[in-house]
């Protein structure tokens, strides 16, 4: 059993289809720590149509990032719900400085610090098979790949029975814009946190399940 603390609170960082919703999910089952994609309560207000899907649904189509303000205020609310006072995975969050400093202003107020980012590595020409295979579950957000992950059945979540989607945003043309923001808004969230020593660096090309041992060896260092 690893020894790192139970309350302990990551970042998974990453472009696109680096396997950050991948890895976070299997840590989720094992720590019992909640997974906070800001991609994903992004698509869930989209379903439901609020105020705050509609300003975002336009930015996640296009590949572009939703505005910092939007986005910090639905983290800072989120943290304090019950299951995040225990250590959680920030997956999708922070994706610019602006946000690294909002974030650190959030925790501050909590007493509260990130106490570990782990950065997925996987080069460019990886990407773009990797997120146009991939298929997500509608009920319950498990991810698939059609040719990498495929489910046992077409078109069915293993987990829950739910219905396999894609993304409208898992286009090859969507992927382009997506990675250009990475690079110019994202990378550099990379740097703030290099300077405080608290950033480890895995390999995200391979076996799923190889990934996930390098990001656990990664977090008992
Ligand atoms: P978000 O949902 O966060 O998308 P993303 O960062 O582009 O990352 P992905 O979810 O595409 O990739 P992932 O790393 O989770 O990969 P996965 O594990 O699924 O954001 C979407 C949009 O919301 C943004 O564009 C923006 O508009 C908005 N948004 C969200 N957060 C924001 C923020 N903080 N600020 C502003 N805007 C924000 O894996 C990908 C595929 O690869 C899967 O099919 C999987 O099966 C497969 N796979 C995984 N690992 C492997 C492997 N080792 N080998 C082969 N295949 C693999
Ligand atoms: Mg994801």
């Amino acid at each position: 059993m690893a020894s790192w603390r139970d309350d302990i609170n990551l970042i998974f960082f990453g472009p696109p289809g680096a396997g950050k919703g991948t890895q976070a999910k299997k840590l989720v089952v094992e720590r019992e720590i909640p997974q906070i994609s800001t991609g994903d309560i992004l698509r869930s207000h989209r379903r439901g149509g609020t105020d705050l899907g509609k300003k975002a649904q336009g930015f996640m189509d296009e590949g572009l990032l939703v505005p910092d303000q939007l986005v910090i205020d639905m983290v800072d609310e989120r943290l304090n719900d019950e299951d995040a006072q225990a250590g959680y995975i920030l997956d999708g969050f922070p994706r610019t400085v602006a946000q690294a400093v909002a974030l650190d202003q959030l925790l501050r107020t909590r007493s509260s610090q990130i106490d570990k980012v782990l950065v997925l590595r996987v080069p460019d020409e990886n990407i773009v098979g990797r997120i146009v295979g991939r298929r997500m579950c509608k009920a319950c957000g498990s991810v698939f790949h059609l040719e990498f992950q495929p489910p046992a059945v077409q078109d069915v979540c293993d987990a829950c029975g739910g219905e396999l989607y894609q993304r409208v945003d898992d286009t090859a043309e969507k992927v382009r814009v997506r990675l250009n923001e990475y690079a110019h808004n994202t990378e550099p969230v990379a740097a703030y946190y290099q300077q405080r020593g608290i950033v480890a660096e895995i390999d995200g090309v391979g076996d799923i399940d190889a990934i996930y041992q390098r990001l656990k060896s990664a977090l008992d260092e």
